[in-house]
């Protein structure tokens, strides 16, 4: 099945890399607006499938949304990234008009397709592409708590010493350095709820060092992180084309999940071939709640901005 990512910049093209990696996608056709960039990706891409062994085809193209004809998952990476000391929300005004037209232009020629947001900010960009695509809810996905949920489990390991497999845990809520809600009384150590094992010093630490996972990497970076953004949009679109239904946070559309209304929010969801099968109301507590609904209120604050 096929995969369109937009954008041949380093998150883009760290898309399509994980997915040919995977081997689960017969085509990726990456697309930029730079006459030849994507050409040229996806040409050094396809250099490395004899030596990394994958089979996917990687094509690049300039503009032509028409060659991203019947894909089954399109993912948005254009836009702008953020500089060191930038929080996402300042790249509202460029990003939204970016996100909007490439929304219409790929379902114009995928009506089918299920589209992955990744432009920043990222709640806010989810909820635009929902006014302007005309897209059932299910086929919008905002990849924020994916990632995070990453950046969660890489710091409780790192807290816990031990390997990150044996850690589990979820980040819910907006993919901002304030409005992150990473779940840390449900996160565990093989099952063990890991606040049996961390002083609430430590437990803090974790929290606070995932809310600012990309601010971290911004600095060090000069720009915004791609390994981990690359892969967590890698995870989303197999569940999707194989059907697994993973039960992985992301940013949805929500009619009164949550409490919360007209508002796309990270939380957990079930994904698989339909896109959004099932979001999963779990129990939050008192604490929990009241943050995800000031950070519900922080990203609607965001999405008064847009002019749809
Ligand atoms: C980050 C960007 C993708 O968090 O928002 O790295």
């Amino acid at each position: 099945m096929k995969v369109t990512v937009v954008g041949a910049g380093a998150v883009g093209a760290s898309c399509a890399e994980y997915i040919a990696m995977k081997n689960f996608a017969s085509e990726v056709v990456l697309v930029d607006i730079k006459e030849g960039f994507a050409e040229g990706k996806a040409m050094d891409l396809m250099q490395t499938a004899s030596l990394n062994g994958f089979d996917t085809k990687i094509t690049g193209v300039t503009r032509d949304y028409s060659k991203t004809a019947g894909s089954k998952v399109a993912v948005i990476t254009s836009g702008i990234p953020r500089k060191p000391g930038m929080t996402r929300e300042e790249l509202i005004g460029i990003n939204a008009g970016i996100v909007k037209e490439v929304s219409q232009s790929l379902v114009k020629h995928s009506p089918e397709v299920v589209i992955i947001v990744v432009s920043n900010p990222m709640d806010t960009m989810t909820y635009l592409v929902h006014k302007v695509s005309g897209l059932p809810k299910e086929r919008i996905i905002g990849m924020g708590g994916a990632l995070d949920s990453a950046r969660f489990r890489y710091r409780l390991a790192e807290a816990l010493r031990c390997p990150v497999s044996d850690v589990d845990g979820m980040v819910i809520a907006a993919h901002s350095d304030t409005g992150m809600l990473p779940l840390i009384s449900k996160a565990s150590y093989k099952g063990v709820p890991v606040t049996e094992f961390l002083e609430e010093k430590e437990q803090n630490h974790v929290v606070e060092e995932t809310k600012v996972g990309g601010a971290t990497l911004t600095k060090l970076l000069g720009t915004s992180a791609w390994y981990a953004p690359g892969a967590a949009v890698s995870v989303l679109v197999q569940s999707i084309l194989c059907d697994q239904k993973k039960l992985v946070p992301c940013s949805l559309y929500l009619e009164g999940e949550y409490g919360q209304k007209d508002i796309c929010l990270g939380v957990p969801a079930i994904i698989g071939s339909k896109g959004v099968e099932r979001i999963l109301n779990i129990p939050l507590i008192e604490s929990e709640k009241e943050r995800f609904s000031a950070s519900a209120k922080a990203v609607r604050d965001v999405n008064g901005n847009l002019k749809f």
